[in-house]
């Protein structure tokens, strides 16, 4: 599918189907989708009260026209209600509107762009929401599967308002890129594990930093993590075949960059929970624990193209978690980069224990902020649901950023706080802290474990992915069960925002 933009009146527009849109209880159709119940003599506005359509988020609303337009088919979706109207409203009924028609497979589509009329939207950020919700509700993961399917032939989006051509063309542009770093990550995340090995991740690496001349990349394997005393990733990759690997993207703009900023992701490969044994059902879906450091891929995929003006890096560890004769046991202590101690008491707290290697390196960077995204605690799921992420931070403006970013990109985030009361959880005995805290807040004892690697003066921002990042149902229109390619459009949409 490959998606246009043009002045033009939707009534005149030949296609094998026309998108248009509604308000929930609206009586009578105005605007662009008025312009079409007026030619076609007043049956969509007939046709959409006998048939019960009353505009309700995602509903839909097949008409066929008979020649009384140029446009064969008029498809209606629903917007939802007018005061709880906004940028996620356009992506869902644009991701609706493109499940109704793929089975179609029509050759050309031409719709209204919703949100910018009537909704009062800016253009720019309309297109970009409707190519979003299209492109990852078109995502499949075919790796696997024998039949591929193919799709849409042209989708052209249609205003008449020629002014804001240049605008829709910019938002169609953004939206690509912002899909296309989404979609890469939820690739990687969706390939099992066996395909997916700590080396494929560093690899995936390596082949962005090819196709980009602004991105560099440089991955460390075992032999160079030991002599620079990154304890806590070997102890994690001892159960395992398969060598561990330290990678550091770096991105660096044009122009000269104003801000330094690191992305660290958790890449563990597969989490069996080590020696500490995870129960069968939690995991089936534990080829999903590398999700962090494939955010940082999706990315670094696309910030050159999106010319991000900051100093990016990504640095990430990857391992994978496995029981064996050489894995690391309850009770044995680990030297982290830092040379803090760490008393490994659960081997399934093993994200923490990478991430803690990765988060000094970051800070030998000096950078103006370090944000890590891992799938870290089952906790945090059960405090927030599967469908949003836990923001830790030790400053302010720097949860609030997020947050407002991951407002507009429609990826839920709530903050959690850094209770500096539960830190005495984490003392150990025979170390200087151990990896797991007491019996509850374990997802608070996750960040603040985290922070003790992190420099109070720098800005530091914890995102614990654990829920949103991989699907185990159809969350909405444009996230199926499977990866979601959760946090990319935020990081990309905060980084553009410095
Ligand atoms: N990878 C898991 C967390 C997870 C759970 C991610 C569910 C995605 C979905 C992590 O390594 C883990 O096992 N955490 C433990 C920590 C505990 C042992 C302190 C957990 O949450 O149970
Ligand atoms: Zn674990
Ligand atoms: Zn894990």
């Amino acid at each position: 599918m490959d998606i246009f933009c043009k002045k033009g009146e939707l009534q005149k527009e030949a296609c094998d189907v026309l998108i248009v849109n509604e308000f929930e209880e609206v009586d009578e159709p105005g605007g662009a989708t008025g312009a079409v119940n007026k030619s076609l003599d007043g049956l969509l506005r007939s046709l959409m009260k006998e048939e019960g359509f009353k505009g309700q988020a995602g509903q839909i609303l097949l008409v066929r026209t008979s020649g009384a337009i140029p446009a064969r088919r008029v498809l209606v979706v629903g917007l939802g209600r007018r005061e709880d109207f906004c940028l996620e409203s356009v992506r869902e009924a644009s991701a609706s509107a493109l499940n109704a028609i793929r089975s179609l497979k029509p050759k050309t589509v031409v719709s209204i762009l919703h949100g910018a009329g009537v909704g009062g939207l800016d253009p720019m950020a309309c297109a970009q929401a409707m190519v979003e919700g299209m492109r990852l509700a078109a995502y499949v993961f075919a790796r696997y599967k024998k039949q591929k399917e193919n799709g849409i032939g042209a989708f052209t989006i249609v205003t008449t308002d020629g002014r804001a051509i240049p605008k829709v063309k910019k938002g169609i542009a953004q939206g690509e890129k912002y899909a296309a770093g989404t979609l890469l990550t939820r690739d990687l995340v969706n390939t099992p594990a066996m395909d997916m090995r700590p080396i494929d991740l560093a690899q995936a690496a390596q082949a962005i930093a090819k196709k980009n001349s602004a991105v560099h990349v440089q991955v460390s394997g075992k032999t160079r993590l030991e002599s620079m005393g990154a304890g806590g990733i070997l102890g994690v990759a001892k159960g395992s075949d398969h060598e561990p690997f330290l990678v550091h993207l770096t991105y660096k703009p044009k122009t000269r960059s104003r801000k330094k900023i690191v992305l660290v992701g958790k890449g563990v490969t597969f989490d069996s929970g080590g020696l500490s044994l995870k129960p069968a059902d939690y995991m089936m879906s534990m080829k999903c624990d590398m999700a962090g450091a494939a955010a940082v891929l999706g990315v670094f995929s696309v910030i050159a193209e999106l010319g991000i003006k900051q100093e990016v890096h990504g640095i990430f560890a990857t391992v994978e978690n496995m029981p064996s004769g050489c894995a690391i046991r309850p009770g044995d202590v680990v030297r982290s980069l830092s040379k803090k101690t760490v008393e490994v008491l659960n081997t399934d707290a093993e994200g923490r224990l990478i991430l803690m290697d990765c988060l000094t390196l970051a800070g030998r960077l000096k950078p103006q902020a370090i944000i890590d995204l891992a799938t870290l605690t089952g906790a945090c799921m059960v405090g927030l649901g599967d469908e949003i992420t836990g923001v830790m931070a030790n400053q302010p403006e720097l949860a609030q950023s997020l947050l407002q970013a991951a407002a507009q990109t429609g990826e839920k985030m709530w903050e959690l706080p850094l209770e500096k009361n539960y830190i005495k959880l984490l003392k150990s005995n025979v170390a200087d802290l151990q990896n797991i805290g007491g019996k509850w807040g374990g997802a608070l004892t996750a960040g603040l474990f985290l922070q003790e690697f992190v420099d109070p003066k720098t800005s530091w921002a914890h995102l614990d992915i654990a829920g949103p990042a991989f699907a185990e149902r159809d969350l909405n229109a444009y996230n199926k069960k499977g990866a979601t390619g959760h946090p990319v459009r935020t990081l990309l949409s905060y980084l553009q925002s410095l």
